[in-house]
């Protein structure tokens, strides 16, 4: 499996900015929120104030060139019923005092008759509200602008006011909370698509290069159609090349073949026995090279089904029977007896059965090259553990004194076996056909007399 580099998330990436879109709303929301309140609660004190002013304002009247007030106790008593809040007056006359507390500072907005003004200020060490209510009244002859101001301390606004951002915070964080909720769903949602792309690729057996037909947003066609053609170039290539190494097999076989028969028929009428031995060498060396490519194809074969592992599930007695079959008339010119024993109730193993067949052909194709005539070979299936095993132990030379290791490298070949043709491939091909499987080859001697046994170890299905 090759390493994908994993570079950020999306699923997180959609997640994150739609937090921080909940976050940057939320915050607004809790502004909003309060400000909203603040100037409800701030038009409700100015209401109060504007009713009482319209009350003491109604309360002054003009007599005898004399302004008389007379100060309704309603009119204060409206503003006294918010809990511990202070309350001022003062009536003016053309900037002059007629009344109350005569240092309450006047909005300083020009006064329009009828028309109330509102300010905020400091007045004895507490913020107040004042509202002033001008109007004309007409003293004696001259008609002068009277104004009341009615203030009253915001101490009580304050507490409101943290009230109002305790609840506005609250709204903002549950704001916050559901549509961080709904975010997560949404991205869910957002990803499901790609997740079953994802899936439905996965799912594939690996030799499927078929087109993917799942029906996909928008978004992912342009992927889903790269992916497409990149799998249409896929298979054409391996089918390309499937198709390259078997004409390649046939390419080098069929005029070697060629050669060594016309040697054969040449040492017919050679009588001279150095030229016999020269065709002698002809014909091995052909047979040499026959083998070889044969090998190398095969190996290039497995390498490159090994690559695309095409699994099905397997009995390994009938895999063995079929190549024991197939390689029999080979033996019978050695009058070598093949036996096969195993279990029937051996359980299945899943691989490919090309590879498999082709593994198995090599270890055989060893016994029977390296066994003498007139001997057995005997093929023992057994399950041991959670893995089937096939023993082929023959009755041969033996792995020779030097290194076994050597034995499966690429090329690598027994100091005994030099008279025998051989291309070095065939226990190479073995291995990473049990790589490719999870199995393993084992070379050993043969437990009960001269001879090897050689063992492959397959995991079961
Ligand atoms: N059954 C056996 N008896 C004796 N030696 C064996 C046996 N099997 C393998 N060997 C030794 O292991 C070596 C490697 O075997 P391998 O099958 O890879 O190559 P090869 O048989 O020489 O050539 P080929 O690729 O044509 O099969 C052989 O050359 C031989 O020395
Ligand atoms: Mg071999």
């Amino acid at each position: 499996m090759t390493a994908v580099r994993t570079k950020g998330s999306l699923r997180r990436r959609l997640l994150l900015q739609l937090l921080l879109v909940a976050a940057i709303l939320s915050v607004a929301l809790y502004f909003t929120v309060r400000a909203l309140a603040q100037q409800a609660a701030e038009t409700t004190q100015d209401n109060i104030l504007i009713a009482s002013a319209t009350a003491i304002s109604e309360a002054v009247r003009a007599e005898r060139g004399q302004i008389l007030v007379d100060v309704p106790y309603s009119a204060l008593s409206m503003l006294g019923s918010i809990a511990e809040e202070r309350v001022f007056y003062r009536i003016t006359a053309d900037d002059l005092t007629v009344t109350g507390y005569d240092d309450l500072p006047a909005p300083s907005a020009t006064f329009d008759a009828g028309n109330p003004v509102f300010a905020t200020a400091i007045y004895r060490e507490d913020e107040v509200r004042i509202a002033a209510l001008p109007r004309r009244l007409t003293v004696g002859d001259e008609t002068v602008i009277l104004t009341v101001l009615v203030a009253q301390t915001r101490l009580g606004l304050a507490a409101v006011s943290l009230q109002i951002s305790i609840a506005a915070a609250a709204a903002g964080i549950g704001f916050f909370v559901l549509s961080g909720a709904l975010s997560w769903f949404a991205t869910n949602n957002a990803m499901r698509p790609l997740n079953r792309l994802a899936q439905s690729v996965a799912r594939r057996g690996p030799q499927d290069l078929s087109p993917v037909e799942t029906s996909a947003p928008t978004e992912l066609v342009p992927l889903l159609q790269s992916l497409n053609t990149f799998m249409g170039r896929l298979s054409a290539s391996l089918a390309r090349t499937e198709d390259f190494i078997a004409e390649a097999a046939h390419h080098v076989r069929t005029p070697l073949a060629t050669v060594r028969t016309q040697s054969e028929i040449a040492m017919r009428s050679v009588r001279k026995p150095e030229n016999k031995q020269i065709l002698r060498e002809v014909i091995r060396a052909a047979d040499e090279s026959s083998r070889s490519a044969g090998q190398l194809l095969d190996h290039a074969m497995v390498a490159l089904r090994s690559d695309n592992l095409e699994k099905e599930r397997l009995n390994v007695k009938e895999l063995a029977q079929d190549v024991i079959r197939s390689i029999s008339p080979t033996a019978d010119l050695k009058d070598i007896r093949i036996t096969c024993s195993g279990s029937d109730t051996i359980g299945s193993v899943e691989g490919d059965p090309i590879l498999l067949q082709n593994a198995l052909q090599n270890l055989l194709d060893n016994a029977v090259k390296y066994s003498p005539e007139d001997s057995v070979i005997k093929v023992e299936i057994l399950q041991s553990g959670s893995s089937v095993r096939v023993d082929v132990i023959d009755e041969g030379r033996g792995l020779g004194d030097g290194d076994r290791k050597h034995l499966t490298e690429r090329f690598g070949r027994g100091d005994n076996v030099r008279d025998i043709i051989g291309s070095g491939l065939g226990l190479t091909i073995v291995e990473e056909v049990m790589r490719a499987h999870g199995g393993t080859l084992e070379l050993s001697d043969n437990p009960e007399k001269r001879g090897t046994c050689a063992s492959i170890s397959l995991p079961l299905a």
